[in-house]
């Protein structure tokens, strides 16, 4: 079913949350023990206020975050998006996610919503560099500005030309699929909802049951992003 549904699209968009990293070994963030965020709470220390008022817990908590994405690499289901795109397959990827990883693995139309960990910007000049610089613990531009991560923090909107291009792809889809979402962050899952609206047909894959189950075509559950992919590329190779 979905396979066919691949088949007959003319453009299809991707969109992923942190189930799709979760292969890579990072951790997701709302399971119980091992969710990032049981650990921290995230719109205390991801957040403005923290980079204005308690820079060095700010700096320590994306340090420790900076090493897991550098521990880590995109995994098989990254590259056969990669190709996808490549081949014609899909026309973009929308993701919540901040590893970085669909651009790493050779994806070139990925609209990063929450931006990157790939990169730092000097929150005084918007001088950018590399997140090694987080890795040697160095936190400050040559302009004495706080070097910080060039992601979207608590407390700041979405970068508006991403988020543009989102709701472009978004209505112009005919294929929509979710992949390791649960589709409780707003604005973020309204994605999902306006390209239904806009006549795509909409597949979710997440291990979990996720809220908009009910608006999907096709939902697939208890199986991992991974081997869904892989199965499916081997029949759109074959
Ligand atoms: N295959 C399929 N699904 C998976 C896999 C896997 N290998 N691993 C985890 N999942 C599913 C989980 O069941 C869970 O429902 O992925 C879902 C991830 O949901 P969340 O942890 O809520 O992640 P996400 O929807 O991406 O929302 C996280 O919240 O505040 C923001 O910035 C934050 O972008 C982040 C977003």
């Amino acid at each position: 079913m979905l396979l066919d549904l691949i088949k007959k699209s003319r453009y299809t968009v991707i969109y992923t949350g942190v189930g799709m990293s979760t292969e890579s070994g990072l951790p997701d963030f709302r399971s119980t023990k091992t969710g990032l965020w049981e650990q921290e709470d995230p719109s205390v220390v991801a957040s403005t206020d923290a980079l204005n008022r308690d820079v060095e817990r700010f700096f320590e908590f994306y340090r420790k975050r900076v090493l897991g994405v550098k521990d880590c690499s995109p995994h098989k289901g990254h590259e056969i998006l990669a190709e996808w795109e490549r081949r014609g397959i899909i026309q973009g990827i929308i993701t919540q996610n901040v590893d970085g990883f669909h651009s790493v693995a050779g994806s070139d139309n990925v609209m990063e919503l929450h931006g990157t960990l790939q990169q730092v910007h000097c929150q005084s000049c918007g001088q950018v560099y590399g997140n090694e610089m987080y890795e040697s613990e160095t936190f400050y531009c040559t302009c004495g500005g706080k070097l910080r991560p060039s992601v979207v923090l608590f407390g700041e909107g979405l970068p508006e030309d991403t988020f543009m291009k989102a709701i472009d792809a978004s209505e112009r889809a005919d294929l929509f699929i979710v992949l390791g979402s649960s589709l409780t962050v707003t604005p973020a899952n309204q994605f999902p909802l306006l390209a239904k609206e806009q006549g795509a047909k909409l597949v979710i894959v997440n291990l979990e049951p996720t809220l908009f189950d009910h608006y999907a075509d096709v939902v697939i559950h208890k199986r991992k992003i991974g081997e869904v992919l892989a199965e499916l590329d081997h029949h759109l190779s074959s």
